[in-house]
């Protein structure tokens, strides 16, 4: 059985990884069978938190989810999902949560996030409403995603009942503005860290097509891939040094981090199996001093 770490200050057990669904979402990624047969399996193996949110295939990703979990404990799930960011008004985030609930077929979300922050809707109406929510008991905790620090900070101002429990960031080998100024509040405040997108999209262990569904993806750019490829090929040969695989490697260097979860997807079974090997075991320093080396001498123009 997987371990169970703490998420932040909420003294809840959730397993180091969480299984993410935005493809779940994409019929033309992965069919409603497979992505309920992945969720599944990933319960059996041990991973009991799920990331999900409104707008993952408007709502699809939600459904397939409330299907999946059926015939296990509610109590041992612990389900995330978001309200949009055009849904921020105060009314349209009690809307929202209300549609997930029905989706998921539950009673209860267990973390709620904002998945944007708005440019113009006030945080305090976004949060007021939030925890409205909270004290039902509908939404357990409240978590913010791709909030940066001075976001972050006001957001906690505007909740009077309860502190945010997570934020939820763009965070992986390659990718790491949050280790500015971000990670440190966020590990001083004991905030859990969800870190999206571990793998870059596949990009960090190899992966070089562009698919039509990534085009919006700010890392997925041919002169990108070319420019990282080696810190692929550097990943690859630590991972056959220690008898691991790529994947594993890039998960582990997130797992080995204070209060970071990865949140990753998968449609394959696999590679469900292969990413779990992550867990347990720690990259060494003279590894990561050369994941960092390599790291350091590519230039990522405008991401
Ligand atoms: N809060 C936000 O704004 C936000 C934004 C983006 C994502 N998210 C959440 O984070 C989740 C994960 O993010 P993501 O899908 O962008 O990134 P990811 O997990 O880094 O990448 C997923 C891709 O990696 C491939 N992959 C996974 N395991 C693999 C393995 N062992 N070997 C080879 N390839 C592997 C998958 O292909 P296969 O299907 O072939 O395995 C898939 O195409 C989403 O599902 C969503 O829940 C949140």
């Amino acid at each position: 059985m997987i371990e169970r770490r703490t998420l932040g200050w909420t003294g809840e057990k959730i397993s180091p990884l969480i299984l993410g669904s935005w493809e779940f979402g994409t019929p033309t990624i992965i069919s409603e069978e497979q992505a309920i047969k992945i969720i599944r399996k990933a319960i059996e193996l041990g991973i009991n938190a799920i990331d999900t949110a409104e707008s993952y295939g408007a709502g699809l990703s939600e459904k397939i989810i409330g299907k999946a979990i059926k015939g296990f404990k509610r109590e041992e799930i612990f389900i995330t999902t978001k309200v949009s960011y055009d849904h921020l008004r105060y009314d349209d985030v009690i809307k929202s949560a209300e549609g997930s609930l029905r989706r998921l077929e539950t009673s209860y979300i267990d973390l709620y996030l904002i998945h944007w922050p708005h440019h113009y809707i006030p945080l305090r109406e976004t949060l007021k409403a939030m925890e409205k929510l909270w004290s039902e008991g509908k939404i357990r905790y409240i978590g913010v995603s791709n909030f940066p620090l001075p976001m972050l900070r006001a957001a906690r101002e505007h909740l009077s009942k309860t502190d945010v429990a997570v934020n939820q960031v763009h965070y992986n080998l390659l990718y790491r503005e949050i280790e500015k100024e971000l990670m440190p509040y966020m590990i001083q405040e004991n905030i859990a860290i969800q870190a999206y997108d571990p793998l870059a999209l596949g990009f960090l262990i190899g992966r070089r097509e562009i698919r039509d569904e990534y085009r919006w993806y700010r890392l997925a750019r041919p002169e990108i891939i070319e420019a990282i490829q080696p810190l692929v090929n550097e990943i690859k040969t630590i991972a056959s040094e220690i008898g691991r695989t790529p994947a594993q490697v890039v998960l582990n260097w997130l797992l080995i981090k204070e209060n970071v979860f990865p949140v990753f997807n998968t449609t394959k079974e696999e590679h469900l199996i292969d990413n779990i090997g992550s867990i347990g075991w720690r990259l060494s320093k003279e590894h990561l001093e050369r994941i960092d080396r390599i790291w350091t001498s590519i230039k990522l123009e405008g991401v």
